[in-house]
């Protein structure tokens, strides 16, 4: 069948995430979308969240139940913390329980300093932010009490932050996305310190420049994609399955002694390409 996924390639290890039980937020666009349906090619049920665009979401959970996996929509807003409290209950009575939680769901509001209003910078930090540790809450509450089942995975569950590059590096006219990013990162490594000891494995995935509708501006022009090219060392702007490959395995068992750590998929973009020459 005709997929968006992974350029209709078949995985290399076909049900890496064979009986798990996946929830993935902001799934109906971008990177969510391509993680989602990445997951459930390589076996994983699927909750596919979304906040906004129902029709596009529903499309999403046709393409998983085409790997012959269940997968349903769920709409919620995931800076509010009843609408996320929900919707992992919902999934528990659904699926039974939860193994893999993306916490996916992320904007821009760019604004120089001096013009960005607070709307501006709450609803990036909400939603960026509070969002993750809403999600990541309310799936550890349910891997603590589950526990380990040694016949789905070695580890009590996992958590994946989507990150950015802006963790680290700083971004001008962004200050809203880059902080709630850094604090992303650190999120993730305080979680992974803390659940550790619970079999919880909590990592995150650095995306650099990904062609999705958040930076469409960035590359929908010959000249802005040059531009964007110039910071990126390997010379190709990237694509959501680049990001959703390295999502499926990190939930996996392959990757089980992962804990605390950011994977960056960037093309190299965190390499200081301005210091290729000069400095
Ligand atoms: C941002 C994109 C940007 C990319 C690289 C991402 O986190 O959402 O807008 O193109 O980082 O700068």
């Amino acid at each position: 069948m005709e997929t968006s996924g992974n350029n209709g390639r078949q995985p290399l290890a076909p049900l890496l995430l064979k009986g798990q039980k996946a929830l993935v937020t902001g799934a109906n666009s971008g990177i969510g979308k391509a993680t989602a349906i990445g997951l459930g090619r390589v076996g994983a049920d699927v909750v596919v969240n979304y906040v906004a665009g129902r029709e596009a979401a529903e499309e999403v959970v046709r393409e998983i139940e085409g790997f012959g996996v269940r997968a349903y929509a769920h709409e919620a807003d995931v800076s509010q913390e009843d609408q996320v409290v929900d919707m992992v209950s919902r999934m528990v009575e659904e699926f039974g329980t939860i193994d893999v939680m993306v916490a996916n769901a992320g904007l821009q509001r760019d604004a120089a300093l001096t013009d960005m209003t607070i709307d501006q910078w709450r609803k990036v930090l909400d939603v960026n932010l509070t969002g993750q540790f809403l999600c990541a809450r309310e799936a550890a509450k349910e891997f603590m009490r589950r526990g380990v089942v040694p016949e789905v995975s070695r580890s009590a569950g996992k958590i994946i932050c989507m990150s950015s590059v802006h963790q680290i590096i700083p971004w001008a006219g962004h200050v809203n996305y880059a902080s709630s990013k850094g604090g992303v990162q650190m999120l993730m490594a305080t979680l992974a310190q803390e659940l550790a000891p619970h079999r919880i494995r909590v990592n995150a995935v650095a995306p650099g420049a990904i062609r999705t509708p958040i930076n469409r501006s960035a590359w929908e022009t010959p000249e802005a994609e040059a531009d964007l090219l110039r910071l990126i060392p390997y010379h190709r702007v990237g694509d959501p399955d680049d990001i959703a490959n390295v999502v499926a395995t990190l939930a996996s068992d392959l990757l089980d002694y992962v804990v605390g750590t950011t994977i960056y998929v960037d093309g190299g973009m965190t390499l200081f390409p301005g210091f290729a020459t000069g400095g």
